[in-house]
């Protein structure tokens, strides 16, 4: 159970509560409306808030061709999940747009008018070319998506932070499966489908590309982010500890990492 979902015993029933945990960092003010938010404050979640949006229809548009080419029926009714929640998670961060107004509406309509190729973030302009990538790319690219969603869910504005314990226990789902995938393809390569080989290519690929999603070491906007309790740490930190995170799980699959500064986009 995600550390938010409790559970309380009400009248002998167990009742699941969403419960925020409202972060230190984000103070003491806690906020309802857009309407109410500080300046900069309203700034900062508008632009966090496209990014996110655009990552989930961008990943719709990469895992699309492999809902009937996965390897096995299980893997196929996976991948609709996956596609399903992430565009519910796209529509979860376009209803927070919504609520500022026009200037939300017209990053929506953008949005939703972006193809394959035309997004902000590298990872999401890449192919799923083989079954790999969806394995190396749900494990490491996802997972670096929970970081920041995480951080949202202490966050001192009500209407996100309340949105993401049901988008994390989702994104569980997609970072366990492609753990699951790349564990299959090292441990039982000729049974399932593709090698450790292919498993380890598709890591040197994404994992880079993952490590460039924390953003630049010096961000001016992941300072003011923490300030606003709308990220926990800066970015070298949190990529630190991804790496450290990584290294743990993907080592018993006799799987590597390559060095951090290995093929890098944004430092
Ligand atoms: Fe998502
Ligand atoms: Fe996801």
């Amino acid at each position: 159970m995600p550390d938010a979902a409790k559970s309380l015993k009400d009248g002998g029933t167990i009742v699941p509560v969403r419960e925020i945990l409202w972060g230190s960092a984000a103070g003491a003010h806690k906020y309802e409306t857009a309407q109410e938010l500080p300046e900069d404050m309203r700034k900062l979640i508008v632009k966090l808030m496209v990014v996110q949006a655009d990552t989930e229809f961008a990943s719709i548009q990469q895992h699309r061709p492999w809902l009937d080419q996965a390897p096995t029926l299980e893997d196929r009714w996976i991948e609709s999940r996956i596609v399903a929640d992430e565009a519910r998670h796209g529509l979860q961060a376009c209803r927070i747009l919504r609520d500022f107004g026009e200037e939300g509406q017209k990053y929506i309509d953008e949005l939703l008018a972006k193809r394959e190729g035309e997004h902000k973030l590298d990872a999401f302009n890449m192919k799923f070319d083989r079954w790999s990538d969806v394995g190396a790319f749900t494990c490491l690219v996802d997972r670096v998506g929970v970081y920041q969603l995480r951080a949202f869910q202490e966050c001192s504005y009500g209407p996100l932070a309340r949105a993401m314990p049901l988008m994390l226990s989702e994104e569980q789902l997609h970072l366990n499966f492609g753990a699951s995938v790349l564990r299959r393809m090292s441990q039982d390569g000729e049974r399932y489908y593709g090698s450790r080989d292919e498993a380890q290519a598709a890591v040197r690929k994404w994992y880079p590309r993952a490590l460039d999603m924390f953003g630049h070491s010096n961000s001016d906007t992941s300072r003011r982010a923490i300030e606003y309790g709308l990220k926990r740490w800066t970015n070298e930190e949190a990529r630190g500890r991804f790496i450290e995170e990584v290294r743990g799980l993907l080592a018993p699959y006799g799987l590597e990492l390559p060095p951090a500064e290995f093929d890098r986009h944004v430092m």
